[in-house]
This record gives structure tokens, C-alpha cells and sequence, in this order.
């Protein structure tokens, strides 16, 4: 069980309670009718802190009890959570924790009070992948039904419950996991918070982990009101070795606050935090994202939605790079090998073994013998304007290749029959064992095309007219009704990576340049003349040699000197 430091708890609770108490003071109404929930306990981390704030500002000592056990509420499903809860709390002095209302239940399948001011917790984050029974109960709901998305996680459903139990004008703080406000699988929740709520203040962890041992884990903390106001604050942390709690307190009590800049994200700047304002109408509405971009930046990107008539989409086809179903051995394919064969001395394959994916020596004795053996690029071959020389080689083997290239891959994949015949068109009876899964269309590999890694810390795209296969981490824009050398210029610009890495999708610091992103990428509309201005540039790059380093950033500052220009014009 994940639980939450003291430090982020003690945060979260504090600006909870003074929202809700301007709330209540709005209405001249005192705090001590607020109703308050925790809808998953764990050990308590939340309710400490929040008996103790009540008790420091809000609600004088000989009351806090009989307002605890009246007004608050505190949930979990597991007994031993309970359990620890009330221990926990009888160590920092609430002798009374046994009679507070602490239940043991589901909260999305058993729980039906309504009628809080405020929700506040850390729910349980778990993805339906191996999880499929605990996803079943709340699916056999009306609740989980009308909320379920694929590839949703469990939290989504804590965060709708609470929208739909929470009073009007009521408060839910919850820390999460922070992709959620970008993810495809999270639009009902994004339409579950639209239609209902607004944000109050967005702290958003940036690079800086809020669970110690969470790595590659990226965390927001969010203040929802349950009605609709204008504008909120966002605030960013940067990367920082300073103390968590102290830069908490400094955004709570608004200390150290360094000037909003002009772009919102700005990598010169090295205070603790960045805050911006930022518009709740923009935030929801820009895109099918949650968008926190400063009311000072936001203009730009109406601009830009203003001068675009295509997107990159509309104007080219973006396609996925193969998917072989089995590049190299893995671990699990070895115990599926082993298994299914009882002789074990008999297997001759060692984890790390080329089945479709061969290095230089595998593949050398089928160099020039074998014509569906084609150089295999990783996605790290893949750079802005440059790819590199190919370490490895691919069997391109599909229903179309000659009879002599089939023999030469048999003889190559039969002693992974077995690892072959677990993918799943093959256990269909649709593949046979020695095809590539996903092949795709050859032309997509063999034509004009502009590649890109699927993730990048930079916009990289390169043109190839060469044949050029790679796995589905790289992306291939293809069949382009526009100057290709003009898009690939655009493309690489810094005005790309600055859409992208405002309303694209990003993961920490990484762009993700797959399929959706890039077809939404808009093309804003630049005068013919200028199109050709940056197509000559592009091609010139392309063409250079490395040791033209100074030549090359001279031709991409040029590049993203006439775009941004043109957008200023327009
Ligand atoms: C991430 S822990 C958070 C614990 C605590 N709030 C904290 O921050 O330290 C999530 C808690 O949710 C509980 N939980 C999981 N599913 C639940 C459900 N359906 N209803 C209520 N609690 C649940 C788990 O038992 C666990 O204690």
C-alpha cells in the first residue's frame, strides 16, 4: 500500500479547509456543519492532518470530537486499513478513534451516503491489465457502466463517485497520478469533471516524485469545486533539491513566488515553482484534453487554431512501424519453450536470441542470400534531419515473399515454432508461425517518407527515400499532399515543440510523437513563398554532413525565425 507523506497530506488539507471555509463563509454558514469524507483510509495520513488542522484553526478543542464522530467519514476496503487507521490515530492523541465512523466497505460499490462539502484522499491507482476482477464488481454496476472506459484505471472511478456524492459548491482534493488530464482513456472522466465542476488550484509534481519509491511516476494534486468558476491557479514544480514541505508551505501561503513568464513553460526558469492563471473555459475546451496553459500564453494557441486548415493528419497518412509478435527471446517466451518441451537438455535458445530481429552475426549467413532480410533501425537510430547506420537486420517475411527467402526463414525460426505459435493470430489458425505479425503495407517502407521516433526529448523527424523498416516505436508520415521538405522543416521546428509540449502529449519530459498527436498537430496556414523558404532550409539540413554543426543551427534557427514571424503576422 502506497501511503501519503506527511508533507503532501498536510498540504492538500490545509488549502482544503480554507476553501471550504471561504465557501462556507460566502453563505454565512459555519464549518462546523461541513460534512467530510475519506474514501479510502489506508493509514490515515489524510485524517491526521485534518483533525489536526481543524483543531489549529477551525474548530475549537471540547468540540472536535463530537464534530468528528457526527461529521466525518472515513472508508476502507480493507479491515486491516481500518484497523491501522485507528491505531494510527490513538498514537497522535484521538482516544476516541474506535467510535468514529470508520467503515469497512467498497466505496464505489457500497457506499451510498451523499451530501459532503469535502472529499479529500490518495485513492488506490491500479490499471485493469491483471486486474481484471476487481474492474468485473464495479462493472456490473449502473455506476461502473456508465463510467468504464478501456484502458481506464480504477482511480477514474473514485474521482466520479466523489463528483457525484459532493454537495453543490463542495470540494474534492485527490493526488493522482498526472497523465489522466492527457490520456484517450480518460475522456468520460474529463466529461465527468466538465459537466459538473471546476478547477480550484492544480499543483502538478513535474519531474519531482511525490512517492519516494514511484520511479517514472508523475504526480498532480488537484482542488475541484463543484461548480463553475473562471479562472484557477496552476502551479509547476520544477526539478529541485529542496525540501517538498517547505515548497508546499511557500504555495499555500503564496511566498517565493517567482513572475509568471511569457510562455508558460520556460526552461530558464530555476525558482521552486512556476504559477500561472489560468482559464477554466480554455482548460476544458481547447482540445478533448485538460490544457494548463497560462491565460498570457493561451492566446497564442487561439491563434493558431484561428490560421490552421489542415492537420498533419488531414494531410498525410501517419502509420505505425511493424510489430514481428517476437523480435528477440524473452524470458516469458523461454518458459513458454520450456513448458511445452519435456526434454529441456533439447532446447538450444538462450534469452536475447534473434527469432525475427537478428544482429550482424545471426544474420550472416543470410546476408545477400536471403532478399527479405532487410536492415532493421531502432527508433534511437532516428534523430532531427539524421538517421544512423542500422545494427541490426529483420526477416521481412510475409505471404508475399519468394519461395526460396520462405525456406531460409523456416530454417531460421523453426526451433521457435513454439514461442511463434503463442501470438495471437497464429493460435487463431490466421498466421503461420514463421510471418511477421503486423507487416504492414511494404510501400510504407520503401517510399518517400518522413520518420520519427514515438518518443523523443525533441521534435525528430528525418526524411528517407530509402527503405527504411522499423518496429511500431517508430512512426512513418507517408503519401504528404504537401511540400514534403516544407513539413519536415516544420516539424523539426521549436514551434512544434512548443505545441507539442503544451497540448500534445508528454510523458515527464519526453514528446510522444505516435499516431494521434501527430495527426492532430496542426499546419497553421504560411504563405506559399515561406513554405518554400523553410523546404529549402529543410532540404539543405538534410543533406549536410555532421561536421556542418554550425551551418545546420544557423538553417533551424532560420527555420523557426520564419515560422514564428509568420504566426506574429498572421
Ligand atoms: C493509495 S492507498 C491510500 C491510503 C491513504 N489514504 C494514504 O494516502 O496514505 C489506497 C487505499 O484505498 C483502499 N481501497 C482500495 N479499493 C477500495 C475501494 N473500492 N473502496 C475503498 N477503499 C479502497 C486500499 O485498501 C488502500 O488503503
Amino acid at each position: 500500500m502506497v501511503f501519503t507523506d506527511d508533507k503532501i497530506s498536510n498540504f492538500m488539507v490545509k488549502r482544503s479547509l480554507k476553501l471550504l471555509s471561504d465557501s462556507f463563509e460566502s453563505k454565512n454558514k459555519s464549518i462546523e456543519a461541513a460534512k467530510i469524507l475519506d474514501p479510502c483510509i489506508g493509514g490515515a495520513s489524510f485524517d491526521i492532518a485534518l483533525f489536526q488542522a481543524l483543531e489549529q484553526e477551525y474548530i475549537k478543542s471540547y468540540k472536535l470530537s463530537e464534530f468528528l464522530k457526527t461529521n466525518f467519514i472515513g472508508i476502507d476496503i480493507e479491515a486491516s486499513a481500518i484497523e491501522l487507521a485507528k491505531e494510527n490515530l490513538k498514537k497522535v492523541g484521538i482516544s476516541y478513534a474506535d467510535n468514529l465512523n470508520l467503515k469497512c466497505k467498497d466505496y464505489l460499490t457500497d457506499f451510498n451516503e451523499q451530501g459532503f462539502d469535502l472529499i479529500i484522499g490518495n485513492p488506490p491507482y491500479i490499471g485493469e491489465k491483471g486486474n481484471r476482477a476487481v474492474f468485473s464488481k464495479i462493472r456490473a454496476t449502473e455506476f461502473g457502466k456508465k463510467y468504464y472506459e478501456k484502458g481506464m484505471d480504477y482511480f477514474y472511478f473514485f474521482i466520479e463517485k466523489s463528483l457525484e456524492i459532493l454537495n453543490e459548491d463542495g470540494i474534492l482534493t485527490m493526488i493522482t497520478p498526472a497523465y489522466w488530464t492527457r490520456a484517450d482513456s480518460a475522456s468520460k472522466l474529463r466529461e465527468a469533471i466538465r459537466a459538473r465542476a471546476s478547477f480550484v488550484d492544480v499543483v502538478d509534481f513535474g519531474e519531482l516524485r511525490a512517492f519516494k519509491d514511484a520511479v517514472g511516476h508523475h504526480s498532480l494534486i488537484f482542488f475541484l469545486q463543484k461548480k463553475k468558476t473562471a479562472e484557477f491557479s496552476y502551479y509547476l514544480i520544477n526539478e529541485t533539491k529542496n525540501d517538498l514541505g517547505e515548497i508546499l508551505e511557500n504555495i499555500l501561503y503564496g511566498i517565493n513566488m517567482s513572475p509568471e513568464p511569457e510562455i508558460s513553460i520556460s526552461k530558464e526558469n530555476h525558482s521552486d515553482f512556476i504559477k500561472s492563471c489560468v482559464s477554466s473555459e480554455f482548460c476544458m475546451n481547447y482540445s478533448p484534453y485538460f490544457n494548463f496553459i497560462s491565460k498570457k500564453t493561451q492566446g497564442i494557441f487561439e491563434k493558431i487554431k484561428k490560421h490552421t486548415k489542415s492537420t498533419l493528419g488531414e494531410l498525410a497518412s501517419i502509420n505505425q512501424g511493424i510489430v514481428s509478435g517476437a523480435d528477440r527471446v524473452t524470458n516469458k517466451n523461454l518458459s513458454a519453450l520450456k513448458e511445452q518441451i519435456d526434454n529441456e537438455a533439447n532446447i538450444n535458445v538462450k534469452i536475447g536470441d534473434g527469432i525475427f530481429v537478428l544482429n550482424e552475426k545471426e544474420a550472416s549467413e543470410y546476408i545477400n542470400v536471403c532478399s527479405c532480410l532487410v536492415s532493421f533501425y531502432k527508433n534511437s537510430d532516428i534523430t532531427a534531419y539524421s538517421i544512423k547506420k542500422p545494427k541490426y537486420y529483420l526477416f521481412y517475411s510475409t505471404s508475399k515473399m519468394s519461395d526460396a527467402d520462405k525456406e531460409k526463414v523456416i530454417k531460421h525460426l523453426y526451433k521457435f515454432e513454439v514461442i511463434l505459435n503463442k501470438r495471437r493470430e497464429s493460435m487463431l489458425g490466421k498466421l503461420p508461425y514463421y510471418h511477421l505479425q503486423w507487416p504492414r503495407r511494404k510501400e510504407i517502407f520503401t517510399g518517400e517518407k518522413i520518420v520519427s521516433p514515438q518518443r523523443a526529448l525533441y521534435p525528430s523527424f528525418a526524411y528517407s527515400d530509402d527503405e527504411l523498416y522499423a518496429s511500431a516505436d517508430v512512426y512513418y508520415i507517408t503519401d504528404i499532399k504537401e511540400n514534403l521538405f516544407f513539413i519536415l522543416g516544420y516539424l523539426n521546428s521549436s514551434f512544434t515543440d512548443f505545441y507539442l509540449r503544451h497540448v500534445g502529449k508528454k510523458k515527464g519530459k519526453y514528446l510522444e510523437l505516435y499516431q494521434r498527436p501527430l495527426s492532430e498537430m496542426p499546419v497553421i496556414d504560411i504563405s506559399e513563398d515561406k513554405k518554400l523558404e523553410i523546404a529549402h532550409r529543410a532540404q539543405k539540413i538534410t543533406n549536410s554532413k555532421i561536421c556542418d554543426s554550425l551551418k545546420i543551427s544557423q538553417l533551424k534557427l532560420e527555420i523557426d525565425n520564419i515560422i514564428w514571424n509568420e504566426l506574429y503576422n498572421l
